[in-house]
């Protein structure tokens, strides 16, 4: 659409706006975006070896759970109407095969089935594949010769997410940003007769400073360099829709764009020329801005949450991850 002055503006009476936005009930009726509990997805933090839950400093309000806790957790949200989870595991052993990553008795894999006997198939789950929380050095991949090697990498993340499937998880979402990576797992799962397990591609993931909250929850601070050689850069809007093309291409069922706030251009860019499900990962570092303004009285949380959880919508997202699912969930009750 074009905005200008139009032709017949001339001569024709002020139009008045303010008509549709008199009361509450014809605002309502207005409304042309309307964010649900069933748009969010909920990030969970299982740690190994946990006794109780743990409080991360750089993001309050969020936990590390032990697997101990992770029914209560899922009831949490679940009565609050969010029936969708990302898990996250942090495991107590790390080595530079990742090798905790994809064991059977992993922490993830032991949260998928204790969640899914639980809940049976009332309850999405969603998993991370990546390598980060499992390397010594913290690169997502696996690292040959101080370099972080695309097609050995390849091949622990088809492990890690083929036991992720094994263990009943409804989709995994490789979030390493190795080449081929969307590719790859699909042939392996469909070759382990994991054919209805669904992939979300973490497709244009930026290197961006917004994740460092998350590094310190997860601890999978890279020990040397940073992850520029294999996240995106910011500045390259068209590689971003390469990279969705790509991932479209290579089997992924939904795509997905992360941060999300300063990516809203992405975010509507992807809606108006693909036909997948769009998600928008809302990441730590928006989360941890939010919280601190609030907690410095600076902002209304609630009523921010909402305008930017709702932007996020409005920008084009199907699906939202975010660290305030539960609360928004709570609000969209009211
Ligand atoms: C793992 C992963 C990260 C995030 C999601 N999956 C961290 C990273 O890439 O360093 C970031 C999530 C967040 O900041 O909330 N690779
Ligand atoms: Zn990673």
């Amino acid at each position: 659409m074009k905005i200008g002055r139009s032709e017949r503006s001339a001569g024709y009476p002020v139009v008045r706006l303010r008509r549709l936005r008199r009361t509450p009930a014809i605002r309502d009726l207005l409304q042309e975006t309307h964010l649900s509990v069933k748009d969010l997805i909920s990030p969970i933090f299982v740690q190994e070896q946990l006794t109780k839950r743990e409080a991360i400093q750089s993001m309050p309000g969020i936990e590390r759970i032990p697997a101990s806790e992770i029914i209560d957790e899922v009831q949490a949200l679940s009565d609050n109407g969010i029936r969708s989870i990302i898990l996250f595991g942090v495991p107590s052993h790390k080595d530079a095969k990742a090798q905790s990553a994809f064991s059977d008795d992993g922490i993830v894999q032991q949260s998928i089935r204790e969640v899914r006997k639980h809940f049976g198939d009332k309850v999405a789950i969603i998993t991370d594949v990546c390598l980060c929380q499992y390397t010594t050095h913290g690169h997502c991949g696996i690292v040959v010769r101080e370099k972080v090697d695309n097609d050995v990498s390849l091949r622990t993340l088809t492990r890690v997410a083929a036991s992720h499937a094994e263990a009943g998880a409804d989709m995994v979402a490789p979030s390493a940003m190795m080449d081929g990576q969307v590719k790859a797992i699909r042939e392996r799962l469909d070759a382990n007769s994991f054919k209805d397990v669904a992939i979300i591609a973490y497709s244009a993931k930026h290197a961006s400073p917004l994740y460092s909250p998350f590094r310190d929850v997860a601890c999978s601070q890279p020990r040397f360099g940073d992850r520029t050689t294999y996240q995106m850069s910011y500045n390259n809007p068209r590689e971003a829709m390469h990279e969705i093309q790509m991932d479209i291409d290579e089997g992924a069922d939904i795509i997905m764009i992360k941060p999300a706030l300063p990516y809203l251009d992405l975010i509507y860019h992807a809606k108006e020329n693909t036909n997948l499900p769009i998600c928008a990962f809302s990441v730590s570092g928006e989360y941890a801005l939010i919280k601190a303004a609030a907690d410095n009285g600076l902002i209304h949380e609630d009523s921010v949450v909402t305008e930017f959880l709702t932007s996020i919508k409005r920008a084009g997202a199907d699906l939202i991850i975010t660290y305030y699912a539960k609360k928004m969930a709570a609000l969209l009750n009211e």
